[in-house]
């Protein structure tokens, strides 16, 4: 049983059954204890969502903290600032100040908590409905002005604005140059739509817990293969599952 690079979504992946995960992170414990696995989480709260959450459940000290959907990678717990070498890459064609100024042109656009707008994401809630008209529209109009971005909607409610070049998947392709791991050592897990980058970028392993929203199901049975495992139970009782099957856990 060699090390893994374990990497998890909070909400709703790694989050939601106290019982699953409590399971969970001692066999991962031993695991990073015994192998050297490292444990990564790749959520789309900031930082500071993130210490909200760990006052409410525990959770394993990750090895990195992918935070802020893919914009910002944090080590040593959240202590200081976010690994520049990563903030650097996604500057290329980003620029907030317009990103702000043509989502105030969308009424269906709300701005999500101050806490939630960072360097390299803006995030709103826009309804299932207004989506389909909307999307598409900002799209095309933050490419005309000359914005290099990407759109990532989740759960029928969340939509993250970010840099081409950022995105969860993208960032665990960095940690995974940092430390030297294969794709075929990592597995990711996710149950929404910012999770499909996660999913998608290079060829890890990837478990879809038995919860996932519908845009994540409908994109993975567009995209089934032998390295990704759709899980019958639910949250970390679907992570064991998919850990099982892809022999990272006996
Ligand atoms: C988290 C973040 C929010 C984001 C959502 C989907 O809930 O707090 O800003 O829109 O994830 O990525
Ligand atoms: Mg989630």
């Amino acid at each position: 049983m060699a090390k893994f690079l374990f990497v998890t979504d909070l909400d709703h992946t790694l989050v939601g059954d106290d019982q699953a995960l409590g399971e969970l992170n001692q066999q991962l414990d031993r695991h990073r204890e015994q192998q050297g696995t490292k444990i990564v989480y790749a959520t789309g709260r900031s930082l500071a969502l993130y210490r909200l959450l760990l006052a409410e459940k525990h959770l394993l000290v990750p090895d990195a903290l992918i935070a802020a959907v893919g914009t910002e990678i944090y080590y040593n717990e959240g202590d200081g600032n976010p690994d520049p070498a990563w903030s650097k890459q996604l500057s290329p064609g980003w620029n907030r100040e317009v990103v702000l100024a043509t989502g105030a042109r969308f009424a269906d656009l709300v701005p999500q908590p101050g806490s939630e707008q960072r360097p390299f994401k803006v995030s709103y809630h826009l309804s299932q409905e207004a989506s389909v008209e909307v999307l598409p529209r900002l799209d095309s109009l933050l490419k005309q002005r000359g914005l290099d971005i990407q759109l990532v909607y989740s759960g029928g409610r969340d939509l993250d604005i970010l840099p081409r070049n950022g995105n969860k998947g993208l960032a665990v392709q960095f940690l995974r140059k940092v430390w030297g791991i294969d794709a075929t050592r990592t597995v990711v897990c996710g149950d929404s739509g910012n999770d499909i980058a996660l999913l998608s970028v290079g060829e890890p392993r990837g478990i879809i817990v038995g919860n996932a929203m519908p845009e994540l199901r409908q994109w993975y049975e567009a995209n089934q293969t032998d390295y990704r495992y759709m899980a019958a139970g639910a949250c970390a009782g679907g992570i064991l599952e998919g850990l099982k099957h892809f022999g990272f856990l006996p």
